[in-house]
């Protein structure tokens, strides 16, 4: 097959096997006709992107009852509070328009509506749009293409500020996307947007970044050489300890803006790394095997030994777990989660029945997986007594240095 983003021949390295909807979570009736694609990722040698070879249609995912609700976490409320200040401090002058692809339930853009910023988000799902326009948040239901940035544009002139928030590696049409930021952005303009860092998951062996959402897993030279076919540059690059590990891109047209030493030194260190390389993705793919033995080596002998295993946090991350490794309803009791949507559902592909947060805390486990290890410090800091009654933790991602912030 050919890259999605500048048409070389490409091909698979690995295939994680048949995978569900990530956020499929489903009742026994929709068993027999739950749809499946096969997770296989491939690396272009030529433009350096690590994107998915297959991808269920996007209506599959991002429809009317999506359940992914960005406001749920404080967390995640407050890294957006900060997010919309750095970006008014650094690049908005005297009545700025700045536009949100993928605004999700407003969390981003209602820092720019309280400050009497004009704005306008552009969300596909409206269950999310709706609690967005609850928040004071202008969003219009659509998916962004060239066609929509003319009729933004028509309608409320240029933009000073494009931003994005896991939601560009959601995107497969990325030069639809550039084109339409092209049509849509002032001169000084920037495109900033941030994304789980390819950095990250190699570091970490953090595979389950890999799910029928993200069909791209970006590098900061994938970023570069993606945006730069429309004639942007990177100017800045903040990581990020979000999701696990993310990196912040900002993006003006080439020339217009001064370039951050940053930018230099997080090209060299991913150079450093092989992200420019195919051999590291083979390396990559022999990690991902031993990681899985290795799990289904402790879930199978905890299970002889008669222990109780439950899952911490059914996130979109853990279909691929569960579906790569092949971790059946034997092997893990439930998954508790405080998401209302998915209790009393079963996951994705495995069928682990999902209950409420309580479950968990009535009648502790003898051991629990962390499928939200991303929330590790914040997890651990609540479950003190889960620890403290012997309770034990299984994670399945190596540890690395800390990102900053
Ligand atoms: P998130 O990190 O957003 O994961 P992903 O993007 O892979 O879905 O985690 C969100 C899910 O984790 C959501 O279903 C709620 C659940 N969760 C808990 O149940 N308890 C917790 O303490 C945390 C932090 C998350
Ligand atoms: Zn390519």
């Amino acid at each position: 097959m050919k890259c999605r983003v500048c048409s070389a021949p490409i091909e698979a390295f690995m295939s994680f096997g048949k995978m569900p909807i990530a956020n499929g979570f489903l009742t026994p009736e929709q068993f027999e006709n739950e749809y499946f694609f096969e997770l296989a990722p491939a690396f272009c040698s030529s433009c350096c992107t690590l994107q998915l070879t297959k991808q269920p249609d996007p209506e599959k995912m991002f429809h009317d009852h999506y359940a992914f609700f960005s406001r749920t976490s404080k967390h995640m409320v407050k890294h957006f509070q900060n997010y919309a200040h750095w970006v008014m401090d650094n690049y908005l002058d005297h009545n700025p328009f700045v536009i949100e692809l993928g605004s999700n339930d407003g969390i981003l853009l209602e820092n720019f509506s309280k400050h009497g910023i004009s704005h306008m988000g552009v969300e596909p799902s409206a269950n999310v749009a709706n609690i967005a326009q609850q928040h004071g948040v202008n969003s219009i239901v659509a998916f962004f293409s060239p066609e929509l940035a003319k009729q933004i544009l028509q309608q409320q002139g240029k933009a000073d500020a494009i931003m994005a928030a896991n939601v560009m590696c959601h995107i497969p049409d990325l030069n639809a996307i550039a084109e339409g930021v092209d049509i849509l952005l002032k001169e000084q303009g920037v495109l900033i947007f941030e994304d789980p860092y390819l950095g990250d998951m190699v570091r970490r062996v953090s595979y389950d970044q890999l799910y029928d959402e993200h069909v791209y897993i970006f590098s900061a030279i994938s970023v570069n050489n993606i945006f730069g076919r429309h004639g942007f540059e990177l100017i800045d690059l903040l990581p990020q300890k979000t999701h696990g590990g993310s990196m912040r891109y900002v993006l003006a047209r080439k020339g217009k803006r001064p370039i951050s030493a940053r930018v230099h030194d997080i090209l060299q260190t991913e150079v450093e790394l092989g992200l420019d390389k195919s051999g590291t993705f083979l390396k990559f793919k022999a990690q991902c095997e031993s990681s899985k033995k290795e799990l289904l080596e402790t879930l199978r002998s905890l299970k002889t030994e008669g222990k109780r295993v439950v899952g911490y946090a059914a996130t979109s991350k853990s279909t691929t777990v569960l579906n790569y490794c092949q971790i059946t309803p034997d092997l893990i009791e439930f998954i508790a989660d405080t998401t209302p949507e998915k209790q009393g559902k079963y996951s994705p592909g495995m069928h682990i029945p999902i209950k409420p947060y309580g479950s968990f805390c009535d009648a502790y486990p003898d051991y629990a997986v962390l499928f939200a290890w991303n929330h590790k410090d914040e997890i651990f800091a609540k479950e003190q007594t889960f620890s403290e009654s012997g309770g034990q933790w299984i994670t399945f991602v190596q540890e690395v240095f800390e990102t900053v912030e």
